[in-house]
């Protein structure tokens, strides 16, 4: 089976982005990373790209006026590409429902928690302030509503008695590791199937 065309859209660190390399490498995940594309100059996963030999792109959302300009911008540059599945890993721009419609089926992202919970930011102080028992992470195909799209796998975690908002972190991102490049192989065999915004798992 060829490879699947994957981009992969990070604004930060890139921990996620690495551990999709590291299994492309083990070839464990049948993907071809095309590019990395970054909103921000200083993101960490550049380095991680440039390691790799990966092409990167880097557009500065804040050279652009509009959301719109903006989104227009990466639309044109995702599609030079011509990846089967846009991978969001620690991308944290909104984005317009143009942009969605346009790429939707096709664009997946990691959320740190267990959706529909702590939607947004601030996912594992909210989970430990809450005083949940568990926590965890989603992977969804991208809707109009923000961390809102049909979900295609969910992972707990247990929150321990002493945990602080890094340790909590720490382990979710762990299984993100895991799972994230589970999926996008789920995807390369093509297994997963979007039906009324439902997605079904064809083993
Ligand atoms: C990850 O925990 C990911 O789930 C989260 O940002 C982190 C990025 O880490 N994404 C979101 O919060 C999206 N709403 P990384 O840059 O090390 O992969």
């Amino acid at each position: 089976m060829n490879p699947l065309p994957i981009v992969v859209l990070i604004s930060g660190g890139g921990t996620n982005l690495q551990s999709i390399i590291d299994r492309i490498a083990d070839k464990t995940l049948n993907a071809r990373l095309c590019a990395v594309i970054s909103n921000k100059a200083d993101a960490y996963g550049i380095e991680r790209a440039k390691n790799a030999n990966i092409s990167i792109e880097i557009i500065d959302h804040k050279q652009y006026d509009s959301r719109e300009s903006f989104d227009a911008e990466l639309t044109q540059c995702i599609e030079k590409y011509q990846p089967q599945l846009i991978v969001l890993a620690g991308f944290m721009r909104i984005l317009t429902d143009d942009f969605v419609n346009h790429f939707y089926g096709k664009m997946i992202n990691i959320h740190p928690s267990l959706l529909p919970k702590y939607r947004g930011i601030h996912t594992h102080q909210r989970a430990l302030e809450a005083g949940d028992d568990i926590h965890g992470l989603s992977i969804h195909y991208v809707s109009t509503k923000l961390d809102g799209g049909p979900v295609i796998l969910q992972k707990s975690v247990a929150v321990l008695e002493h945990d602080s908002e890094e340790t909590l972190a720490k382990r979710v991102l762990e299984q993100e590791h895991i799972a994230y490049p589970q999926v996008i192989q789920w995807v390369a065999e093509g297994r997963l199937q979007l039906s009324d915004n439902q997605v079904m798992n064809l083993v």
